[in-house]
Order: C-alpha cells, then structure tokens, then sequence
C-alpha cells in the first residue's frame, strides 16, 4: 500500500485524476469504478477538464457507481446517481451504455448485484476503484463488521452515516440501507484507491494507516492490498 500526501485539495485531485488516467490509458475497455460523495468532486472536475481540452478521451471506458442509497436513482436529489449525473457523466454526455449504476428503487436488488458481481468477474476484476472513507472507516457501503470477502451487496447502514449521509439532501431524509460494491472488489481491483481530504478526515486515516487488517474497520483492508493507494491532502493526512 502506497500512502500519498499532497498539499491542497486541488493538487490531490489532479494527481488521483492522472493516477487514474495514466492506469487505463492503454487498455481497451477498462472498467473504472467511481464513488460519489463529496470527496472525488475535484477528480471529477479534472476529468471533465481534460475531456474538453481534447487530452482525454473516455469513450471507451464503462463507468460503474460504488453504491447507492435505497429506494433512491438519478431522480432524488442527493443521491449517489444523481451527483454523479450532475458532477461527470452530463458534462461529458456519456451514453447511459456506458454506465453501470445500480437502481434502489427496484424490487431486484439482489439481481442488480449478481448482474454486477458477474460482469466485473467476466472482466478479470475492475481496472479502477476510487473510493471515499467514512469517518467510521467504511468504504462504499461497507459498514464496521463487513466481511472482507463481499462482493455487490445489500448493506444496512450504520447509524453514523445515516446521521452524516444527510448532507446530501435538500431536507431531511429517511436512510437505512444502501446496494454497494464489496471489499473483495477493492482487493481484487488493478488501481485501489482511498481518497480523502480536509481535517475531519485525519483521525480515520491516521486510525487505517496504523490499523492491522480487520473487519471492524473496512478500510484497513488497505493493509490485503498491496497494489492500494491512499491518496490525502495535508488536512487528512497531518495526523500519519
Ligand atoms: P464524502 O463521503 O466523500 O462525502 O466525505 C465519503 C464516504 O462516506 O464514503
């Protein structure tokens, strides 16, 4: 596991976005698994920057989304799809074949999982897996207490990201479980990576960092995968 520090938030989104780009360049349909959440907004930006400056060209990538809240797609605002519709894929007008989301509002979720769980094993694995963390060390979905052999999943939510997971809403929001790729997909990808910024975020990456791998602490997982990057601003990472 390799742990970067970059001084600004905007620095450690150029340097994810071209850590990303750089893993996928010569692939010919790599299958890039992007969190939503408030984290990898700059990565986003990046992207969408480099597209329209003619640098780089995404038309032969499928996006797959981390997670998603139940009972919500791209048409509640706040959810997972519908910040990804708003930050990425509408500024790029990719296709809806390009992209792999899982839907909360149907009654197959499990269905949903297994389709996805199936494709990505069809693939070898994802090429590409950026995450956020939680400040109870969860990644995706993946709560305290997630086996670290899980793929695509129904998790139920623990009650600290119910209180957090608000911030994305206009209003207040009833939340209990989400659909989220599993840590086993985070193993098994080519490019891990745990991004995280700002102050709040110090404790739980000085806490990963020093962790030994265990399941109450999803992101420790960092420690089974040697390929992993934990990339951080100086704010997230002033306490390593
Ligand atoms: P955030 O969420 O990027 O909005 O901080 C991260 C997470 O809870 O996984």
């Amino acid at each position: 596991m390799t742990i970067q520090t970059y001084a600004t938030y905007e620095e450690l989104s150029r340097k994810t976005a071209d850590l990303i780009i750089e893993s996928v360049k010569d692939k010919p349909n790599p299958l890039v698994c992007l969190a939503s959440g408030h984290t990898p907004i700059g990565v986003f930006k990046c992207l969408v920057e480099d597209v329209k400056a003619g640098k780089l060209d995404v038309s032969n990538w499928t996006f797959v989304g981390l997670d998603e809240w139940n009972g919500m797609n791209g048409s509640t605002k706040g959810s997972c799809r519908q910040m990804m519709d708003e930050d990425l894929f509408e500024p790029l007008s990719i296709p809806e074949n390009q992209i792999v989301f899982f839907d909360g509002t149907q009654p197959n979720v499990q269905d949903q999982c297994d389709k996805v769980n199936e494709l990505i094993h069809q693939h070898g694995g994802l090429d590409v897996m950026l995450v956020g963390i939680g400040l109870n060390g969860h990644i995706g979905m993946n709560e305290p207490g997630t086996a670290f052999d899980t793929f695509a999943h129904i998790s139920q939510l623990a009650e600290e990201t119910i209180t957090v997971g608000q911030k994305y809403f206009p209003g207040e929001t009833k939340l209990s479980t989400g659909i989220t790729m599993g840590l086993k997909h985070f193993q098994e990808a080519r490019l891990p990576i745990i991004m995280a910024n700002g102050e709040k975020k110090a404790d739980i990456i000085a806490k990963v960092a020093a962790s030994q791998p265990i399941e109450s602490l999803p992101a420790s997982i960092v420690h089974m995968t040697p390929q992993a990057y934990i990339m951080v601003d100086r704010a997230a990472g002033s306490l390593l």
